[in-house]
């Protein structure tokens, strides 16, 4: 009996919502309903833009992974804190914005992002401790905490204040067992990116409060408002911050599964022997992105020219605008925050104005059958009645895509001419 109940224990899986789980379910019900005059599917739900033909990723890079591989003096196993040459690459590029430069020993390289985030909770857990993530947020945090049995507290960002983080909220969350603050900048899922000032200000709070910052930057320089995108580590002597980010949405290679996690911490405040040490047998359980992914780092980062970049973040401009404007002529979606950096924008739905949906659940279920378009519920973010909107498309594909929501959303409205 003690055995059985000990067994039916350790399987239990966290029944965390993720992107992908959403995705998939919203996807299968589109094929279950497929019939023969289809529309095409077109997707605004991943954050993947290779997707598209538009966000093609550098030749260069290409060049520099294949030029790796077919040196064969890269298929065996890389230290499992990455390649010396990698993590003294990132460090180099990271260092670039940094007043106080980051060495190649505090650049840990992981298996793109993602394993960054799982390092970073996994090595800060211990029993009682919590963590404070930003709602909306990224569901993988609230996943990896709940594999770690580390409580998650959740701080609103503020639509009103261009998704500011409410450091308020913050200050009345944590306590003597938080281990951090989570920030995402530029955003996912708001489009936001966040002032020098406010990143000054989250930082202090920080250190009021001795919590250590993870300042997740995968979209790092993917800015095109008015703020400038600021690496959080700028401020690393007020509060010490662990800064996450990868190749792949700068790169627009997601697939390669590069990426890092680094110690931006002038003052030594956390990086003790100890702490590296833990690190480091974490990054031993890992094993990291494939070594000649790793070893083709330095000539990606070092070559990548500047017109590749500006051409990207041009697109996703002209992306984000083509989006908000389409989002203008559907009386039932507000888009609050026109969208500064990133790939996707939260977009507010009102209900009041629709016959026959009952949530954002029910209207993306709805508007994948009946129109073809997949987008996500906000409540995979965590903002119910809210959608998240990836503008990281083809132009034509995203006027194409909106312009069916419009239709779909005339049609459940309670005036059919949209007018309500
Ligand atoms: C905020 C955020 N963090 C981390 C990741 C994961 O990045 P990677 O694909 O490099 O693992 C993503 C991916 O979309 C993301 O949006």
């Amino acid at each position: 009996m003690e055995t059985e109940k000990k067994q039916t224990r350790e399987i239990e899986t966290p029944t965390n919502i993720t992107i992908k789980g959403i995705l998939g379910l919203i996807m299968e019900n589109i094929e279950a309903s497929e019939g023969g005059d289809s529309k095409k599917v077109i997707s605004l739900g991943m954050g993947d833009p290779t997707a598209y033909s538009c966000f093609h990723s550098p030749a260069l890079a290409q060049q520099a992974v294949s030029d790796t591989l077919s040196s064969y003096k890269f298929n065996g196993y890389s230290p499992t804190v990455g390649l010396p040459q990698t993590r003294k690459a990132i460090a180099d590029y990271l260092s670039r914005d940094l007043p106080e430069k980051v060495s190649a020993d505090d650049v840990y390289v992981t298996a793109g992002c993602t394993q960054a985030i799982e390092t970073a909770l996994s090595i800060l857990a211990y029993p009682g401790a919590n963590i404070l993530l930003p709602r909306p947020g990224f569901p993988i945090y609230a996943l990896c905490a709940a594999f770690r049995h580390l409580e998650v507290r959740y701080y609103d960002l503020l639509p009103e204040k261009g998704w500011e983080v409410d450091l308020n909220a913050v200050e009345s969350l944590a306590d003597q067992n938080t281990i951090a603050v989570v920030i995402i900048n530029p955003g996912n899922p708001c489009g936001n990116v966040y002032s020098y000032q406010h990143l000054k200000e989250i930082a202090e709070t920080a250190n009021k409060l001795k919590l250590i910052v993870i300042a997740d930057e995968v979209y790092g320089h993917l800015a095109f408002g008015t703020n400038p995108f600021v690496p959080m580590g700028v401020f690393g002597s007020i509060a010490p911050v662990l800064t996450l980010g990868s190749l792949s949405k700068r790169w627009l290679v997601p697939g390669w599964r590069l990426g890092w996690l680094v110690i931006n911490d002038p003052n030594g405040t956390i990086k003790t022997p100890k702490f590296v040490e833990r690190i480091k047998k974490y990054c031993d359980i890992c094993g990291g992105p494939a070594t000649f992914i790793q070893a083709a780092v330095p000539r990606i980062i070092q070559q990548t020219e500047e017109v590749f970049f500006k051409k990207t973040i041009n697109m996703l401009k002209g992306t984000s605008d083509i989006c908000c404007e389409k989002i203008k002529e559907i009386p039932c979606l507000t888009c609050t925050h026109k969208p500064q950096g990133s790939m996707a924008v939260m977009v507010k739905l009102n209900l009041s104005l629709l016959r026959d949906i009952s949530d954002d659940i029910d209207f993306c279920f709805k508007l994948a059958k009946e129109e073809s378009v997949i987008i996500l519920p906000g409540l995979a973010v965590g903002l119910k009645n809210w959608l998240r909107i990836t503008f990281a498309a083809e132009p034509s594909s995203l006027e194409e895509a909106l312009g069916r929501v419009k239709s779909f959303c005339q049609r459940h409205s309670y005036q059919e001419n949209g007018h309500c």
